[in-house]
């Protein structure tokens, strides 16, 4: 018999499927190590300072790095980059494999930047928290490059998606009013 918390880790799921959530690609380095992961749970958090935050599985191979990196920066792909969002998902490969085919350069921060993305936000590590299986961090945006006003991908019920002419507005929201 299934135990009621298994049960609810695959309600949960099944609800978050509903959700469209925008993805992101994070990348981090120490010294010559770097490495890269799409992630679904990037959001801002604070204007000031201006905070984002997204969370990171403690089982995954970034995860180390990142707690202990000073830096990283987190690309905003557009649609017709959701290849690039496949690549950075795709467990178990080495960091040779991650960015040996990739166009990308350190930054100032030593960040690696994905060349061609059209929104970078390079942060500092902020703050971080002890969250179940994964940790949340919190990141202060210290850089912002964008490049284009088209919308991000979205990830939903296990498909890249984009906002386009076919989403149905519901009702506008005017914060004047
Ligand atoms: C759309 C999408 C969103 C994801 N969001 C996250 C996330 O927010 N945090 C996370 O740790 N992994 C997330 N993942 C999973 C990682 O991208 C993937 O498990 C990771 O690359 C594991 O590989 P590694 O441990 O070999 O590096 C997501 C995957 C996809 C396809």
């Amino acid at each position: 018999m299934e135990s009621p918390k298994h049960s609810q880790t695959k309600t949960l799921k099944k609800a978050m499927r509903r959700l469209p959530f925008p993805v992101a690609i994070a990348t981090t380095a120490i010294g010559k190590k770097k490495r890269g992961v799409t992630i679904g749970s990037f959001t801002s958090v604070s204007m000031q300072p201006p905070l984002i935050s997204f969370n990171i599985d403690k089982g995954s191979q970034i995860h180390d790095l990142i707690y202990r990196a000073t830096h990283y920066a987190i690309h905003l792909p557009q649609p017709d980059q959701s290849s690039l969002c496949d690549h950075f998902a795709q467990p178990g490969q080495s960091s040779e494999e991650q960015f040996g085919n990739i166009d990308h350069y350190r930054s100032a921060y030593g960040n690696p930047i994905l060349k061609g993305i059209p929104t970078v936000i390079q942060c500092r590590a902020y703050e971080r928290f002890a969250a179940g299986d994964h940790t949340l961090l919190l990141g202060e945006v210290l850089e912002i490059e964008q490049d284009s006003e088209s919308p991000s991908v979205l990830y939903h019920n296990r498909s890249y998606h984009t906002i386009g002419p076919e989403t149905t507005k519901l009702k506008r929201i005017d914060k004047s009013a």
